[in-house]
Order: structure tokens, then sequence, then C-alpha cells
């Protein structure tokens, strides 16, 4: 299957990451190299390192960027940024892009088992390695599936689909993406089922525990902005509230200065802000782009800038 995804807020990364022709990029979520090669296209005596954990991703997205010598493709989490970037002895970088959750491709190829739409068996590993969602959703307890269903899926009935998942295993493992679907729908009351796909939040749910995504997140946010030189930009585009929140929480952080109580005439913390936001407010695509990539509804792209 061809690799196919539309970058999403393409436009709006490139200009925020105030591209320099002689600069050092990371793109943590190559994909198909979508916005990996807006980026390399702009390089001169620049270096563009793009990452991604999905073999087959690194496979398009090499295919991609074969035009371009400045571009260089890795396949790690990006939450070990730090040690890729040791390894090619790059101390800092003028600009990080990641582009958070899964790619058109993924979900759109029925074997990765990422998708409510087909039949297949239960995967979704991005790495294609370490336990799959056939291996949670068969050996995790009912209280620990129904909390991750609810925390990442904001699952009304987490708790009813879980004890059906545990009633379905009793008798034979849950094998594929259309067994799960099917239990999910089961456990829920008709009128709940009207609103899109009933699967869909579960399914979202159960990938983002598979992998690991909000763990690499948090791994990579304070790593990836110590390398930033001064005046690098760092640009996130997530598709999930608690995502979203993190990076926010995260920014904010990083500008804030002085936090001594109001009441103290001077300051004596000392502290400095590290950053500044590019845009207050989240960017979300435009009407143009969501008419032609429904699946861009949910993005959200915060920008900040290392003082
Ligand atoms: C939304 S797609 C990126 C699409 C890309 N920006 C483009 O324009 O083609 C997200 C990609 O990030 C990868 N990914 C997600 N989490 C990752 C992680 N922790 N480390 C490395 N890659 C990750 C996925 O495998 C997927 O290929």
């Amino acid at each position: 299957m061809e690799f196919q995804h539309f970058s999403v807020l393409l436009s709006e990364c490139i200009e925020g990451l105030a591209i320099r022709p002689d600069g050092i990029y990371v793109d943590g979520t190559a994909g198909g190299g979508g916005h990996s090669s807006e980026i390399a296209r702009r390089l001169t005596a620049g270096r563009l390192i793009a990452l991604d954990k999905d073999p087959d991703a690194v496979a398009a997205a090499t295919k991609r960027l074969e035009p371009f010598p400045a571009a260089e493709v890795v396949q790690t989490d990006f939450a070990d940024m730090t040690a890729v970037l040791d390894r090619l002895s790059i101390l800092q970088v003028d600009g990080i892009l990641l582009d958070l959750g899964v790619s058109s491709y993924q979900l759109d190829s029925a074997e990765r088992g990422f998708s409510y739409h087909q039949d297949a068996p239960l995967d979704m590993r991005m790495s294609k390695s370490g336990p799959s969602a056939r291996d949670v959703v068969n050996s995790w307890s009912p209280e620990d599936l129904a909390r991750v269903i609810r925390e990442f899926g904001e699952e009304k009935y987490a708790w009813s689909i879980a004890k059906n998942i545990e009633k379905a295993r009793r008798t034979a493992p849950v094998e594929t993406t259309g067994q799960l679907a099917d239990i999910v729908r089961s456990s829920m009351p008709f009128s709940a089922r009207r609103d899109g796909n009933p699967a869909k939040k579960t399914f979202q749910a159960i990938r983002i525990a598979v992998n690991g995504e909000l763990d690499s997140l948090s791994r990579v946010l304070d790593s990836a902005f110590e390398r930033l030189a001064p005046g690098g930009r760092f640009c996130i585009i997530t598709f999930h509230s608690l995502e979203d929140r993190m990076v926010k929480q995260k920014f904010a952080d990083l500008c804030k200065g002085c936090v001594c109580p109001p009441e103290f005439p001077v300051c004596v913390c000392g502290r400095l802000p590290r950053a500044r936001l590019i845009s207050r407010k989240p960017i979300e695509p435009s009407e143009e782009e969501l008419a032609v990539n429904r699946r861009s509804r949910s993005a959200k792209l915060r920008i900040l800038e290392k003082l």
C-alpha cells in the first residue's frame, strides 16, 4: 500500500519553525515525510534529522527525502532524540517538530490493526515490536482496561466495555479489531451508538496505551527543549486533550518568570522566562484545510521560541 498522509497544518508549521537555510532541524514524527520534505527543501547548508518509530514510515520518509541530501532518517522513538543527536555529534538544533499520533497510512493499512473499519488482527504497534493491542486486551485486568479507556478515550461506558472484554476472553482470546469493535458496540445503550463510530474512543485509548504515547511525550518535552539553540523553535501538533494539556502546561512553565509571592517588594527567586509563546492560543486548521482533510479537525499547533 502506498504511503498516503495529508500533512496537517503544513504551512503553519513551516512558518512556525522560521527555518534558516543553514539551520539544523529535527522532525520527530517523520511519517510519510510530508513536513520533513518541506523543511528539507528550505535547507542549503543545514541538516534535517527525521525520526519515526514505525519501520514502514521510515521506509516511506527515506524514499520521499531521497532528493534532499540534507536529510537523514532514523528509526527511533522521539523520546530518545537526545541519544540520536549525541550519536550524530549535534549539540544544538534550531527547530523541532512533533506531529503526534498516527498517520492516515497507519489507520488505513488494515493489517496494522489500528482501524475499527476493517477486520484484522488486533495489533496497533507503531514500532511493530513489543506488546500489541491483542496482548493488552487479553491480559490487562478489567480495572486497568477501564482506567485506560476512561482516561485516554474519555469513554463514558469504559467500565461496561472492560467487563465485556473480560467476559468475552473467558471463552476465547479477543483476536481481531472486528471482535473488539463488536464488544464495544454491545457494551453501550442503543442511544449512545449513533454519534459516529462507537468503537472510536476505545480504539484510540488502547492505541495510546499500546504505544506509550503520553509517556514518550512527557519524556521528550524537557530533553528536546534543552537541545534547542537560543532563538530555536519547538512546534507541536496534538490531536488529544491530554497531550495538548501536557504541552500547554510545559510551554507555560518555560515562559514563566519570577515566582515570588506578590507581597515581596523585590524578586528573590531570580527565575527568568526561558522561552516565549509565538501565539497565545493554539493554531487550528482553517476551514479550507478541514474541507479537504476531516482528520485534521482535532489538531492544535503550539509554538514556542527559546530565549
Ligand atoms: C501524524 S503522523 C506524522 C505525519 C508526518 N508529519 C507527515 O507529514 O507525513 C505521526 C507519525 O509519528 C510517528 N510516531 C508517533 N509517536 C512516535 C514516537 N513516540 N516516536 C517516534 N515516532 C512516533 C508515527 O509512527 C507516525 O508515523
